[in-house]
């Protein structure tokens, strides 16, 4: 059995539970400032850091099932019997391969800057040569090559302390962990047939300026979701949950108000 993810929580630990998932080439600090409103508003926050990312060990297997099984693992270590999942980006496609595994454990999804879509040629390509430069070069030119698209090119002149935080977050991964996550990235399954069959409420969140997931698949994921809300988010690009914290909580905070309780909070 693999080891647990390594964890963090917030807000009171009897309210419904909140699970949010971070993106790549970072770990759960992205969701820090989020997580901290929402637990100022009541909610029980769980931050896990992925396989290979943060405090969690690395693994070969750094595919979007295994990230899935592992979020599965830490709800049952939890005594969660149902959840609302949240995933950035990356995270967006552990919480749909989760959404795809066990439907029922979920009380609603929130997919934040990602997409349904799987990797064409083209994309998986890309990967495999973003993979050989981690491992010539190091995170380090992972994190120069990253940054000018996460954050809006205001963010990028105006706001050293952000761009250094990111920068950061970046290098505190292992190389092993940023190269098994995007072979697994590049191998993952469309999930747009799951986002249609999962009948609870979805959130979908997206940074105006988004390039990596730009509105456009926000909107399709709204559409094809049976019944979803669509928040785009003003003044940021990828990295909405540290460009914009505060509207970032309060969407969700105020789309959570709309969902409906667990019914049995421990499994
Ligand atoms: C992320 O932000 O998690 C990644 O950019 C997603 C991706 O590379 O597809």
């Amino acid at each position: 059995m693999e080891p647990l993810l390594s964890y963090e929580e917030r807000g009171p630990a009897d309210a419904d539970a909140v699970l949010l998932l971070h993106g790549f080439p970072l770990h759960r600090g992205m969701w820090t400032a989020v997580a901290e409103a929402l637990a100022a508003a009541g909610h029980r926050v769980i931050l896990p850091d992925l396989r290979g990312h943060g405090d969690s060990a690395a693994s070969e297997d750094g595919s979007m099932t295994a990230m899935a099984e592992d979020v599965l693992a830490l709800a049952h270590h939890l005594g969660l019997q149902r959840f609302v999942l949240g995933g950035f980006s990356m995270g967006g496609y552990v919480a749909l391969e989760v959404a795809r595994r066990a439907p029922q454990r979920l009380r609603g999804l929130v997919l934040v800057d990602t997409r349904t879509g799987a990797d064409d040629e083209a994309a998986r390509r890309g990967r495999k040569d973003t993979a050989a430069m981690v491992r010539r070069e190091g995170m380090r030119a992972l994190a120069d090559a990253m940054l000018p698209k996460l954050l809006a090119k205001r963010h990028l002149e105006q706001h050293p302390d952000l761009v250094a935080a990111v920068r950061a977050m970046i290098l505190e991964n292992p190389v092993d962990g940023a190269v098994a996550a995007l072979s697994g990235m590049a191998v993952r399954r469309d999930q747009a047939d799951t986002l249609k069959a999962y009948g609870g409420p979805v959130l979908v969140l997206v940074g105006k300026e988004d390039t990596i997931t730009p509105v456009e698949e926000a909107e399709s994921m709204v559409a094809t979701a049976e019944r979803a809300g669509l928040e785009v988010i003003e003044g940021a690009a990828h990295l909405v949950p540290l460009e914009r914290a505060p509207e970032c909580a309060a969407a969700v905070a105020q789309w959570l108000t709309a969902v409906p309780e667990a019914a049995t909070r421990t499994a």
